[in-house]
């Protein structure tokens, strides 16, 4: 890692600690340091060196100020902290659509058989090394997109098994990637943002000394074409046997590489790495004429696997992929738009060859082969998304609400690749910060995304421009167009108080501290007119029932300017909350006397404004009943179906379960008609589609409304409503004040009308929450489990439970009876 002041975490088994100490081998030992602290942890004395192995171990003492013994030793690496000496690498392609994927190879000597070698890497497009023949890495689409303009990442590779005494053959196959392939020249039309280059620089490191590295390239290889868009080409007829090993003859299409500059800032790659993570085997094969239709059985991103045996040479073989079959029970592509999304392999012959695409993936759930029934194929998915840890899982006694909860989980597999997507399957792919911030806080308790969103967010920051104004989608490389709109730009704040809350993470708003209050007077003093702010661009995206654009706009900057308050009052700048506070007040007021009417009832009768009002504190205490029976009243005359966009769904839940509209809250989860979260359930869906109605078993493509048209099956944000699963029908909830789950709430809300059970765990980074409840005659039983070093507060009766297992409250008549056992 490159980061100078790490933290350390540490997890205790039982207790509550009181001190820790901690040993940095030769540099630092801290002694014992009184606190309860054991996540995020800085040692601010601790000065580290670059490209060195540090040994370090941790010891508590418990709440009788007893100590433990030490941990066992962890290690941590340093980067090159900044410093990535070498030239750019280049071959002659350059500047249009669709080039082949140029090869390097560089052939070495080393006279004695290493005892630490390294491997640093980076590339403007992405690489695959191999060394000796073999992949030094299974990761993909290296090294990540980042914003080009300001910073790239660097990987480092432990390569010292790799390597043999005597001649070895470093290889790299070099794309166009994020950097210059048709995802950023689609978006630009065709003008070239970052560069129109690609290249890459390695520095190889052995046993301390850098070795120097000759690289020579041949642009005609087996990748004809590899777009994230487009897909692949692939020739096998063309492949080059032993390119990247030794004893290997050049023949006339090698040329030595050239080289480029590109001044830019080196990050070591802090996010966990896109990975294969799974393979899914095909749940039916069907032979359409001559077409092999595949349906994997789940919506998901990833590319094919197939392996062919004793196909004849020369064989064109096209792979097309689909979420969805059409009504001739084709594969259907519509809803990649522009995005050919398609793999065409020409088949070298002989006994075996493997079709996977390298430098793309697709979204889909069936794939249609054409030209190949006649051969023997084992075909398989690989699912790629990036590497992540599961923390959240919930199950109840509705399969429906497990099938949606299951939807939501693929949603968010098949759009957090890299960077957290809107879709994957058609021509974007872009990482929509309206998306983003609203599926944040779900995805926070499905899998551990700190990481993952520090590295979106450090380029977020770099991608605002000069009044901190945060663009719509990142990496961010148009100019002057799509920046900042309502529920797009406040992932800004949103995004960095959900790292704080889950994992007790101040960096991300300490670092854009200045550039967040920077913003937010610029909203003030730019687009507010008498303290309203009509900027909301998108409206409340996909809402069935829209609503005013003002009343959104304004809503959304009261609610960041409650955020930007929070920011200040962490970072003890005090002027700044009073003065963030007194311009959150003149808003609100101006908000009220725009939106309600005499009697305190909107004007704007939509569940979305209902939603806002609520959510966001819009209103006075004495307002709120009023709207909360205007929110009942609105939920029942559309026959209890939501009418929300993706700005406001994932308030529903929230709003209605803590203000007492239990039986609203179930009967509209529960819903199957559209639209409903349960429709596309009904619907077969196995992922969180962008439209309530994009499909239906009875219509089927919507086309006679052309806005339907292109629409994906694979956009997470109304998948939002998870969140409420883990917090409000479980009730396990962060407290801000102490944040990372030191301690938190548990409110489970079971409802008369909600399941027979219910029950979730989050792994938080202290250790593994419980909450579940099961209806019996008699009442309700409760489950909780406190892990060690935390605190729980049972709502209503604001019952404290210290670390460990608590079971058996009952409910009866609203209230809980403790009947602790
Ligand atoms: C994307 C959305 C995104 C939006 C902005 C769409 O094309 O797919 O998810 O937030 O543009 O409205």
């Amino acid at each position: 890692m490159d980061e100078r002041h790490p933290r350390f975490f540490w997890k205790i088994d039982s207790g509550t600690q009181s001190a820790w100490q901690i040993e940095v081998e030769n540099v630092i030992n801290t002694g014992k340091v009184l606190g309860s602290e054991s996540i995020q942890v800085i040692i601010p004395n601790l000065i580290l060196k670059p490209k060195h192995v540090y040994r370090w171990r941790v010891r508590i003492w418990d709440e009788n100020d007893c100590p433990c013994a030490w941990s066992s030793w962890n290690s941590f690496e340093t980067g090159l902290f900044g410093e990535f000496p070498g030239e750019w690498i280049r071959s002659s392609i350059t500047g249009t659509d669709s080039q082949p994927c140029a090869y390097f190879r560089s052939l070495f000597y080393l006279d004695k058989q290493p005892h630490k070698a390294r491997l640093f890497m980076t590339a403007l497009g992405m690489y695959e090394p191999s060394l000796n023949g073999s992949a030094i890495t299974e990761n993909c689409f290296l090294p990540g997109w980042t914003d080009y303009y300001h910073r790239v990442q660097y990987q480092l590779f432990d390569i010292t098994h790799l390597l043999h005494l005597g001649e070895n053959v470093l290889g790299v196959i070099l794309n166009e990637g994020w950097f210059s392939g048709k995802i950023t020249r689609q978006w630009t039309l065709g003008r070239i943002m970052y560069g129109e280059t690609p290249a890459f620089k390695a520095l190889l490191e052995v046993d301390g000394g850098a070795i120097p590295l000759e690289w020579r390239y041949n642009i005609n290889g087996p990748i004809r074409c590899s777009d994230l868009y487009l897909g692949e080409n692939y020739d096998a007829r063309m492949e080059l046997p032993g390119w990247n090993q030794t004893g290997y003859t050049e023949n006339g299409d090698w040329y030595p590489s050239l080289t480029c500059s590109h001044s830019i800032r080196y990050d070591w790659t802090s996010a966990p790495p896109v990975i294969r993570a799974d393979f899914l085997k095909p749940v039916s094969i069907r032979n359409l004429c001559g077409e092999l239709i595949i349906d994997f059985g789940q919506n998901h991103a990833g590319r094919e696997h197939i392996v062919l045996h004793n196909a004849p040479r020369g064989r064109e073989i096209i792979i097309r992929h689909g979420e969805m079959l059409d009504n001739d029970s084709r594969v259907y592509t519509i809803s990649n738009r522009g995005a050919r999304a398609t793999t065409i392999y020409i088949t070298k012959g002989g006994e075996h060859e493997v079709i996977e695409p390298h430098f793309t993936y697709y979204g889909y759930r069936y794939i249609s082969i054409s030209s190949a029934d006649d051969l023997e194929l084992e075909i398989e998915s690989v699912v790629i998304h990036t590497e992540m840890e599961r923390t959240g899982f919930f199950n109840c006694s509705d399969e429906r609400i497990n099938q949606l909860y299951s939807n939501t989980l693929w949603g968010e597999f098949s759009n957090y690749v890299d960077i957290p997507t809107d879709c994957p399957q058609r021509d974007e792919k872009l990482g929509w910060t309206g998306d983003a911030q609203v599926f944040i806080g779900t995805a926070a308790y499905h899998t551990g995304i700190g990481a993952f969103f520090s590295k979106f967010l450090t380029d977020l920051e770099l991608c605002c421009n000069e009044c901190g104004v945060c663009p719509q989608f990142i990496p961010f490389y148009r100019k002057n167009d799509f920046i900042g709109t309502a529920g797009w730009a406040d992932a800004k704040l949103i995004c960095p108080e959900i790292l704080f809350q889950m994992y007790g993470d101040r960096r991300l708003m300490e670092k854009s501290y200045k550039s967040t209050i920077r913003y937010l007077h610029y909203v003030y003093e730019n687009e507010c007119i008498d303290n309203i702010t009509s900027n909301a661009i998108w409206g409340d995206h996909m809402a069935i029932c829209a609503t005013d654009k003002s009343l959104i706009a304004t809503a959304f900057f009261a609610n960041a300017l409650h955020l930007g308050s929070k920011f200040a009052e962490r970072l003890g700048d005090l002027k700044t909350q009073n003065e963030l506070l007194a311009i959150r007040q003149r808003v609100r007021i101006a908000w009220q006397e725009r939106f309600l009417d005499a009697d305190g009832r909107l004007i704007n009768d939509t569940e979305g404004a209902l939603l806002l009002a609520l959510q966001f504190d819009m209103v006075e205490q004495k307002h709120i009943a009023r709207l909360v029976e205007q929110l009942r009243e609105n939920i029942e005359r559309n026959q209890w179906h939501l009418t929300t966009g993706f700005l406001t769904t994932s308030f529903l839940m929230p709003v209605l379960l803590s203000h007492g509209l239990e039986e609203t809250a179930y009967r509209l989860l529960k819903q199957e008609d559209m639209p409903s979260w349960l429709f596309p359930v009904m619907q077969g869906a196995t992922t969180i589609w962008e439209r309530w109605n994009a499909w239906s078993r009875k219509r089927g493509f919507d086309y006679k409304n052309m806005t339907n048209y292109g629409s994906s099956f694979n956009h997470y944000a109304f998948g939002a409503v998870a969140q409420s699963f883990y917090e409000w029908v479980c009730g396990i909830r962060p407290d801000p004040e102490r944040p990372g789950f030191k301690h938190f709430f548990l409110d489970p809300h079971p409802g008369k009308h909600g399941f027979k059970f219910a029950k979730s765990e989050y792994r938080s980074v202290y250790g593994t929450i419980k909450s579940e409840w099961m209806r019996e005659d008699d009442g309700i039983l409760f489950a909780f489990s406190v892990p060690p070093n935390t605190t729980a507060t049972v709502l209503p009766e604001m019952l404290l439970l210290t670390p460990g297992e608590y079971t058996l409250f009952r409910y009866k008549n609203g209230r809980y009876v403790f009947d602790l056992k």
